[in-house]
């Protein structure tokens, strides 16, 4: 990579931003990662050469904005930054109350509207730059005891597609991946029954639950110009779960 490009990447403590943070500084980014739970994300950075990190909430537009700010002054601004930050838990529609709905609405979609809002206009002025939002195969079809989870990702994958025609002229790029089960803690209400994770792995073309490392191939790949004519795409990646 001839010039130096910054990723953000928020969810960094988690499994699958930690797979991409480790993927992008592979591929000569200077990661920065960014995540609500301090010691995940500090464990997750000191693994990474180069990179550094900050706890931050993606609820929370002030503390974005404090970040934009303070990395303009310091690293530069991002050239690229990845929204893998989310929650998930099963629930039921007539259980589900008004404070978990805000929760995962607003983590996992207003979050992403927070970060776009205050990184995109340095990419906007520069005429370049990469955002990659992480939506799920979720948002892309119904599935049990997760109606307001899916609403939310079906909401990034339509944001991401709006925002891509929006800014796409302006030279930034965004797309989206969309993951099948993968093997992180938030796929724990599956992966904790041995049983129930081995007759749903047979059930896909892949024959096996996927790692943060397919998750964050597929991110490189969006991040790079081997992508260069791709906008307001959503790339599922779900051992063929989909297909
Ligand atoms: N694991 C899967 O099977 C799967 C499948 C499809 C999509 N996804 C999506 O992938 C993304 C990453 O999930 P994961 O599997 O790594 O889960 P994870 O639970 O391992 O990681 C999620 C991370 O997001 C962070 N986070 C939560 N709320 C936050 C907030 N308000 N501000 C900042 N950080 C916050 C958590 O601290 C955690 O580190 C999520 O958007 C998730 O919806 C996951």
């Amino acid at each position: 990579m001839a010039e130096k490009n910054i990723a953000l990447i928020t969810g960094a403590g988690g499994g699958i931003g930690a797979g991409i943070a480790k993927k992008l500084s592979g591929d000569g980014f200077t990661v920065i990662c960014v995540d609500k739970d301090a010691n995940m994300v500090e464990q997750v950075s000191a693994s990474i050469p180069g990179s550094d990190w900050f706890a931050l909430d993606v609820t929370k537009e002030s503390e974005i904005v404090a970040l934009r700010d303070s990395l303009a002054k310091s690293v530069g601004n991002p050239t690229h930054v990845v929204n893998s930050a989310g929650v998930f838990f099963e629930h039921s529609l007539l259980t589900l109350e008004e404070s978990e709905f805000d929760l995962i609405m607003n983590v996992n979609i207003k979050g992403m509207f927070f970060m776009c809002k205050a990184f995109i206009p340095a990419m906007v002025e520069a005429g370049k730059g990469n955002v990659i939002n992480i939506a799920s195969t979720a948002g892309l079809r119904g599935g049990r005891n997760r109606p307001i989870y899916s609403a939310s990702k079906g909401a990034v994958v339509l944001f991401t597609r709006s925002i891509a025609i929006d800014f796409g002229s302006k030279g930034v790029r965004v797309n989206c991946v969309a993951p099948g089960l993968i093997d992180t803690p938030m796929a724990s209400w599956i992966s904790n029954d041995k049983e129930a994770l081995s007759k749903w792995e047979k059930t896909i073309p892949a024959q096996r639950i996927g790692t943060p490392e397919d998750i964050g191939k597929a991110v490189s790949y969006l991040a790079s110009d081997e992508s260069s004519f791709v906008f307001g795409e959503t790339l599922v990646v779900d051992g063929g779960g989909m297909a």
